[in-house]
C-alpha cells in the first residue's frame, strides 16, 4: 500500500474551512478504498504566521516541503497584512514557486454540471486547461520591482530555458488529455501579446521550436486580448493553452468566472520533481469564517495531489465523486458561487457520495 507523506498548510481566510473540508473527503475517500495512506503534517504559513513570526514561512516549514511527496495548501496572504513596499507579506508564491523552482502552474477550467455559469454553455462543452508559466514572465519580480516617488518598473523576464520547459510540459499534458470538447482536436494555443511585445514574440518563437518535437499535436496561437474574448464567446475551441505568468493569472480568474466562479478553481504548481496544489482564488475574507465558502477548488486540488502522488484511480475516482454529487442534487452550487447549506453541507454531500463507491 502506498503510504505518501503530505504537507497541509491551512493558509488564511477561508484557507482554514476549505482545507479542513478536503482533508475530510481525502480521509473518507482514503478509509474506502483502503489502498493508499496519507501522513498528514499540519504547518502553518501565510499573513497569521507573518502576523506571528516575522516570516510568512519559516525555513522549517519550508524544508518539510521539500521533503514532502506533496503539499496542500489553502489559500494564503490577508489584504491588510503589507510589506513596507505595500506588497503583501502573506504570499507564499515566492517561497513555493520561485523557492522550489515550481515552474509550471497547470490551471483546469472544466463546467460541472448543475452549476450555473454565466455563459452559454453545457456541462462537457467547457473542458481546457491553463498552463502558467510561474517562476519568470512578469512575475519574476516579485519582490524585486524597483521605484522612487516618480517612477516604478517591474521587468518581464523571459529565458530560453524558461519557455522551453514551459512549452513542453504544455505539450506533454496535450498528450494526456481529450482533446478540445468541440472537435475533439488535441492542441496547444499560445496565448501572447507577441504583436506588440519583444519578450512575447520570444515567447511565441520558442513555443514554435519546441512544438516541432510534437507532430501529434495542433498548434495555434491567439493575441492574448482575444484570447480574453474568445474564453468567453467560444470556450470549446480550446484544449490546453500555454502562456506567461502575468497573463495566466488574469486568464485563469477569466476561465474560472465561466464556470461558475473560483470556487470551482483547482490547481497544480509543478517542479521537476516537488508539486504543490491549491485553490486558484484568495482568501475571500469577506465571507471568512462564515462556513459558508465553495470547497470544490480545495477539494478538487486534492484529487490533482492523488493523480501526482500516483493514486491515479483514486483522483478520478474523486473527480467522478463531485461530478455525481453535482449532478444528482446532492450538493448544489447557487448563483453566488456557494455551496446550498454552507461548506459543511457540501463536505457531507461529498463523503455521503463516497459511501457510495
Ligand atoms: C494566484 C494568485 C497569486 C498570484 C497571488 C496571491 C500572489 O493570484 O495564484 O493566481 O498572483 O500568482
Ligand atoms: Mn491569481
Amino acid at each position: 500500500m502506498g503510504t505518501h507523506r503530505i504537507v497541509v498548510i491551512p493558509g488564511d481566510g477561508i484557507g482554514p474551512e476549505i482545507v479542513d473540508s478536503a482533508v475530510t473527503v481525502l480521509q473518507a475517500l482514503e478509509r474506502r478504498r483502503g489502498d493508499f495512506r496519507l501522513e498528514l503534517e499540519w504547518r502553518e504559513a501565510g499573513a497569521g504566521c507573518y502576523l506571528k513570526n516575522g516570516t510568512a514561512m519559516s525555513p522549517e516549514t519550508l524544508e518539510s516541503c521539500k521533503a514532502a511527496d506533496a503539499i496542500l495548501k489553502g489559500p494564503a496572504g490577508h489584504p491588510n497584512v503589507r510589506l513596507p513596499d505595500g506588497t503583501e507579506a502573506g504570499l507564499l508564491g515566492g517561497f513555493l514557486r520561485n523557492g522550489l523552482d515550481l515552474y509550471a502552474n497547470l490551471r483546469p477550467i472544466r463546467l460541472y454540471p448543475n452549476v450555473q455559469a454565466p455563459v452559454k454553455a453545457q456541462p462537457g462543452d467547457i473542458d481546457y486547461v491553463i498552463v502558467r508559466e510561474n517562476t519568470e514572465g512578469l512575475y519574476a519580480s516579485r519582490g524585486l520591482g524597483v521605484a522612487n516617488r516618480n517612477a516604478a518598473a517591474d521587468t518581464l523576464l523571459m529565458t530560453r530555458p524558461g519557455v522551453e520547459r514551459i512549452a513542453r510540459f504544455a505539450f506533454e499534458v496535450a498528450r494526456q488529455r481529450q482533446g478540445a470538447p468541440r472537435d475533439g482536436g488535441h492542441r496547444v494555443t499560445c496565448v501572447d501579446k507577441g504583436n506588440v511585445l519583444k519578450s512575447h514574440a520570444f515567447f511565441l518563437q520558442i513555443f514554435q521550436e519546441v512544438g516541432q518535437a510534437y507532430p501529434d499535436i495542433e498548434k495555434e496561437r491567439i493575441n492574448s486580448d482575444a484570447a480574453a474574448s474568445a474564453l468567453v464567446m467560444e470556450p470549446g475551441r480550446f484544449d490546453v493553452l500555454v502562456m506567461e505568468n502575468f497573463l495566466g493569472d488574469l486568464l485563469s480568474d477569466l476561465g474560472g468566472a465561466t464556470i461558475g466562479g473560483l470556487g470551482m478553481c483547482p490547481s497544480g504548481n509543478y517542479g521537476e520533481q516537488r508539486a504543490y496544489f491549491e485553490p486558484v482564488h484568495g482568501i475571500a475574507p469577506t465571507i471568512a469564517g462564515k462556513g459558508v465558502a465553495n470547497p470544490l477548488s480545495q477539494v478538487l486540488s486534492g484529487a490533482m495531489l492523488l493523480r501526482h502522488i500516483g493514486e491515479t484511480e483514486a483522483a478520478q475516482e474523486l473527480e467522478a465523486v463531485v461530478l455525481r454529487a453535482l449532478e444528482s442534487g446532492r450538493l448544489t452550487i447557487g448563483s453566488d458561487g456557494c455551496p446550498v447549506g454552507g461548506t459543511a453541507a457540501a463536505t457531507k454531500a461529498l463523503v455521503d457520495q463516497i459511501q457510495t463507491l
